[in-house]
């Protein structure tokens, strides 16, 4: 038992990264400072979540998804805490994993390192999925008649969707169709608030039908995902140095549009769009959660550039903090005004920082054309940092003996992980094909909010260690905080909440029919939070811990709880498949366990 929670000394995972070994010799290039990583920081964060998904959350949430962006960016803020404080201890590339190897042991660790396979690699899929539909949009709009381009350049639909979203939308316009709509009548009004049917159900339909078959089987495939991914690997796999320069012209733009959109739609703001605050209640803004969350995920992962930093002690914890708050403060701002522009209504589509400048928006159409094309360059940044992650945390791994040596084999002209990089690449762009996007946007939330919590944790085991050094998580009891916080927090649910608890109990006590029983398999993990945070109040109070990351790992599972049961077994059976890998490989190659068992022996 004892093996499984060896921890490895900050002392050792600092000579061991010292050592580099790599069989090609040689370590990564330093070359980035405060500045180049705060931009990539920038890189990370601002993407897909802002520029595409915030739409639906908008639509089901009101204008009260302002305080979902809040209550996000405090549970980062949190963790971001936290990570400074081991970043500036130990900065290695593997990020997360190696903070829990030093706080917890070798199989949290590995437990750790392959949850964030979800939120590297799964979130880029995500990431590559929302990319391929801001481009292929963006080419569809291209209307050049002179040059034989009267309609767009348009990639045919079933290669630009995933085989789940066509034969849904199949199924439903096909109802639809039977009902005794026709095709020519949907089509015409799907672009009307409130249709029935909405215009991309009816671009899956096309999809399904049009696409190429294989035995009965048709081929549907989102090709520019794919595509996309190529790229942005090749440009990872030649160097940081390449991708340094690239990523900080690519952040400049995006900032500039972000500003625009708030600069320029602040005079468009009615605040009548404000009221009703929040039309569908808590439930439709929590609805959000993975949405608004997934827009905040990336500070974290710069610090698996740590070993291509320049005095990374002071400029990584800087570069995640001054990122994550520059970042807070421009969604906060861009929440208003997107809601503040056009009624909630109107914001379930997938462009919505373009569509409240088109048409049906305020209509100016050369920022909603401006914004489009920086888009398409701001979601692929994230692409771009999210597979130089990757490579490196495997990279950290694979110096421990968890995963196979050519893991962390460099490249000896690039200076790059060159394997990891690769099997990377593929392991994005290959799903990224036929991969449903809501799917795996929740799947990379839960994962990140899970490593964000361990790392706060690792923070409180922490503590006494890190005490005298400079700190990023000042000490604060909780003693009667976070006590005192639970019993209002609790009664306050009672109060507002009180008549929905009891119906729920007492429904519970006639008989469990099955709508019952997918309601109450819903709120388990609320239920599990519950006892878990009744358990830290007590640990606060008897252990007087500190509060900052005590605060980090309440908020970060209290969203988790908000994700769903489906999305908990999918992550518990993730969990699982990496439980089995530990144990057929990394147990036994571990070098921590070798060099355990070398000492013994002598
Ligand atoms: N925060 C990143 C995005 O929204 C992952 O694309």
């Amino acid at each position: 038992m004892n093996t499984l929670f060896r921890k490895k000394s900050i002392a050792q995972i600092q000579a061991d990264a010292a050592a580099g070994t790599s069989d090609d010799g040689g370590g990564l290039r330093r070359s980035l400072g405060t500045f180049d990583l705060t931009m990539l920081g920038i890189a990370a964060i601002i993407g897909a979540g802002i520029f595409a998904m915030v739409g639906k959350a908008s639509y089901d949430g009101g204008p009260a998804v302002i305080l979902l962006f809040i209550f996000a960016a405090i549970a980062c803020g949190f963790s971001a805490l936290c990570y400074a404080e081991f970043a500036s201890k130990i900065p290695i590339a593997g990020s997360a994993y190696t903070y829990a190897y030093a706080s917890f042991g070798e199989l949290l660790a590995w437990i750790i390192g392959w949850d964030l396979l979800l939120e590297y690699a799964i979130g880029n899929i995500a990431v590559a999925i929302s990319w391929s539909g801001y481009f292929t949009g963006l080419l569809s709009s291209i209307k050049i008649p002179s040059l034989g381009i009267p309609d767009g350049i348009n990639i045919p639909l079933h290669f630009t969707t995933d085989y789940r979203t066509a034969s849904s939308g199949f199924e439903i316009v096909q109802e639809a169709i039977g009902k005794g709509g026709s095709l020519e009548s949907l089509q015409a009004v799907c672009q009307n608030i409130g249709a029935a049917i909405s215009c991309d159900k009816i671009d899956a339909y096309a999809a399904w039908l049009n696409a190429p078959q294989i035995g009965g089987l048709p081929i549907i495939a989102n090709l520019p995902a794919l595509a996309i991914v190529f790229i942005i690997t090749y440009l990872v796999y030649i160097g940081i140095r390449e991708s340094k320069t690239a990523s900080n012209i690519m952040v400049g733009l995006k900032l500039a549009v972000i500003l625009l959109v708030i600069g320029l739609g602040a005079f468009y703001v009615r605040p009548e769009n404000w009221s009703p605050f929040m039309p569908q209640g808590f439930g439709g803004v929590m609805s959000g959660v993975a949405a608004v969350f997934f827009a905040y995920i990336g500070f974290d992962a710069i610090s698996t550039t740590a070993e291509e930093c320049k005095d990374p002690y002071k400029t990584l914890p800087r570069g995640m903090l001054y990122s994550l708050g520059i970042c807070t403060v421009l969604y906060i701002a861009l929440a208003l005004v997107l809601t503040g522009m056009v009624n909630y209504t109107q914001l379930n589509v997938t462009d919505p920082l373009a569509f409240v400048f088109g048409e049906r928006g305020v209509n100016i159409p050369w920022v909603s054309g401006v914004i489009a094309v920086s888009a398409v360059i701001a979601i692929a940044t994230v692409l771009l940092v999210f597979q130089l992650g990757q490579p490196r945390l495997w990279m950290a791994m694979s110096r421990d003996g968890l995963l196979p040596k050519i893991f962390s084999s460099i490249h000896p002209k690039f200076r790059t992980p060159w394997f990891s990089t690769i099997l990377t690449g593929f392991l994005v762009a290959i799903p990224a094909l036929f991969m449903n996007l809501s799917e795996v946007t929740e799947l990379s939330v839960i994962g990140t909010l899970f490593a964000f919590s361990i790392v706060c944790a690792g923070v409180l085991v922490k503590d006494k260690e890190f005490a005298g050094q400079k700190r990023y998580v000042p000490y604060i009891n909780s003693q009667w905080i976070v006590p005192i916080s639970f019993i209002i927090l609790e009664a306050a649910i009672i109060y507002f909440n009180g008549d929905a608890v009891i119906k729920f109990f007492t429904d519970y006590s006639h008989g469990a029919d099955e709508t019952f029983i997918g309601a109450f398999s819903h709120k388990i993990p609320y239920f599990v939070f519950l006892i878990f945070s009744l358990v830290m109040a007590a640990l606060c109070f008897v252990k007087r811990l500190t509060l900052i990351p005590v605060l980090g790992i309440m908020f970060c599972t209290y969203l988790m709880t908000e994700l769903g049961i489906t999305n908990w077994i999918r992550f518990g059976i993730w969990l699982l498949i990496g439980l089995g890998v530990y144990f057929l490989y990394g147990y036994k190659h571990s070098k921590l366990h070798n060099r355990e068992e070398v000492a013994a022996e002598t």
